[in-house]
C-alpha cells in the first residue's frame, strides 16, 4: 500500500488512519473509485430497495439470505425481542423530563440492554437490534408528551419502528421506503462507529458494551449528524431560481455544503442513488412532489458550482443529501435522523462484532509519543 506522506503529522502517524486497512471482514465492501457498496456479496442498489429488513439481518449474521421458512422463524425471533423491559421505559421516562437528546437517551437505553445481563452474544446481538426502533419511539413520545404505544408483534421490523413513533399503522408505501433506507445504511465498512464496536468487543467485553459505545461514536457531527442542515439548506433555498445565489454565498463564506463531499468515496456515494430512487417514488405516490423536484434541482446547482470552485476535488453528493429528503417525507423531525440511522447501523455494528469474536485478535496499535522527556517531579511544597 502506498501512503500519502500528507498524512504523516509526526513519523509513523497515519493522520484520522486514513487508508489503514484494520480488519478483514464479510459483510461490506465500499469501493470508493467505483462508487460501490456490496452487502455480503450483494449491490446495494440491487438488495436494499427490494429485500425485507429482516433478510438483511439474517443475511449480515448468518452469512446468507435466509429461505422463506427461515425468513418467517427469523423475523418472530427478532420480534419477540422488541419490548422494552420496564426499568428501560422508567429511564426513558426520567430522561424525558430532563429534555434530554434522543441520541443521548438512546446511548442509555443501549447501555441497559437486557437489564445488563449480557448473554450469550449472539442473542445480545439480535437483542439489540431488536430494541432500537421501541428504544427510540417510546423516549420519543414520552419527550412529546405522548404515551408510548403497546408493540404490535404482527408488524415487520420498519413498520414496527414507524408505528411506535406514530402510533399509526405505516401504509405499505411508508413502510417500504423506511424498510429501503434501513437496509441502505445497515453497514459500510470500517466506518468510526463500527471500528469502535470492534475495538470495544475485541477485548472480549460484552455486545452491549460494544454497542453502547458505537451509539456514543455515530453521535458525533462528522460521523452521523450531518442530514438535518442538507435539510435546512433545500428550505433556505425554497425555489429553483435562488439555488444558485444561496449556494454561491455559502461557498463565498468558506462553509462546506452538507450532503456533498465522502473521505471514501471520490465518485457518487451509491447510496445517495438508492435513497434518491426512494424518495421518488415516496414523493410522486404520497408526498409533495415540489419539494424532491427542488431538491433535485438544488443538487444539480450545487454539484455545478463545487466543480467550479474546488475543481482539483471530487466532491460528489453524499448519503445524507436523500437521507435527509427521505426521512423528512416520512415525518420524521430532524432530531429523529441520527436516532433513525441508529436503528438501521444497528444491524451492521452486531454483525462486525459477531465477526470480530469469532476471526479477530485483540485491536491494540501504538501511538508515538511526542510530548516532553527528561521532567523530574518536585513535591509542591505544603502550605
Ligand atoms: N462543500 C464544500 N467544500 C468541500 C466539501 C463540501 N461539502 N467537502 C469537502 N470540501 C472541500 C474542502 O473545503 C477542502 O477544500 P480545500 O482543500 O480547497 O480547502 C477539500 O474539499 C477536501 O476536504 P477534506 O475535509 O480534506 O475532505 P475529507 O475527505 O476529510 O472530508 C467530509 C469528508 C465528508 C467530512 C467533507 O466532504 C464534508 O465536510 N462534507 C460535508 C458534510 C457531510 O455531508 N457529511 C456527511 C458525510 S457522509
Amino acid at each position: 500500500m502506498t501512503i500519502d506522506l500528507r498524512l504523516l503529522q509526526h513519523e509513523g502517524v497515519i493522520d484520522g488512519l486514513e487508508g489503514i486497512v484494520a480488519a478483514a471482514t464479510r459483510l461490506s465492501r465500499v469501493d470508493g473509485e467505483a462508487g460501490q457498496l456490496t452487502l455480503a456479496g450483494y449491490a446495494v442498489d440491487d438488495l436494499a430497495p427490494r429485500a425485507a429488513f429482516e433478510e438483511v439481518a439474517h443475511l449480515l449474521l448468518y452469512g446468507r439470505l435466509p429461505d422463506p421458512a427461515e425468513h418467517s422463524a427469523f423475523a418472530q425471533q427478532l420480534a419477540a425481542h422488541r419490548a422494552l423491559p420496564a426499568p428501560v421505559v422508567e429511564l426513558l421516562r426520567q430522561a424525558a423530563g430532563l429534555d434530554t437528546p434522543p441520541m443521548d437517551a438512546l446511548r442509555m437505553g443501549a447501555a441497559i440492554g437486557s437489564l445488563g445481563r449480557a448473554q450469550d452474544p449472539l442473542n445480545d446481538a439480535i437483542a439489540a437490534i431488536a430494541s432500537f426502533p421501541a428504544l427510540v419511539g417510546v423516549y420519543w413520545r414520552l419527550r412529546c408528551g405522548e404515551p408510548p404505544v403497546p408493540i404490535r408483534y404482527d408488524l415487520p421490523h420498519a413498520a414496527h419502528y414507524l408505528h411506535q413513533l406514530s402510533g399509526v399503522e405505516p401504509s405499505p408505501e411508508r413502510a417500504r421506503a423506511l424498510e429501503t433506507y434501513l437496509n441502505t445504511v445497515c453497514d459500510h465498512g470500517l466506518n468510526a462507529s463500527t471500528f469502535a464496536a470492534r475495538v470495544i468487543v475485541s477485548t472480549h467485553s460484552d455486545i452491549i458494551s460494544a454497542i453502547t459505545g458505537a451509539v456514543g461514536a455515530l453521535k458525533g457531527p462528522l460521523h452521523g449528524g450531518a442530514p438535518g442542515p442538507a435539510l435546512d439548506m433545500v428550505f433556505e433555498i425554497g425555489s429553483a431560481e435562488r439555488a444558485e445565489s444561496v449556494i454561491r454565498a455559502r461557498l463565498d463564506r468558506g462553509e462546506r455544503l452538507m450532503g456533498f463531499g465522502h473521505r471514501v468515496y471520490h465518485v457518487r456515494d451509491p447510496r445517495a442513488d438508492v435513497l434518491a430512487q426512494a424518495a421518488e417514488r415516496f414523493y410522486s405516490t404520497g408526498g409533495d412532489r415540489s419539494l424532491y423536484d427542488l431538491a433535485r434541482s438544488v443538487e444539480s446547482t450545487a454539484l455545478r458550482l463545487l466543480r467550479e470552485r474546488k475543481p482539483g476535488r471530487r466532491l460528489d453528493t453524499n448519503v445524507e443529501f436523500y437521507t435527509a429528503l427521505l426521512l423528512h417525507g416520512l415525518g420524521l423531525p430532524a432530531e429523529l435522523f441520527t436516532p433513525t440511522f441508529a436503528v438501521g447501523r444497528v444491524l451492521g455494528w452486531a454483525a462486525h462484532c459477531l465477526e470480530q469474536l469469532r476471526e479477530g485478535r485483540l485491536i491494540r496499535p501504538q501511538s508515538t509519543y511526542i510530548g516532553p522527556v527528561d521532567l523530574h517531579y518536585h513535591p509542591a511544597p505544603r502550605s
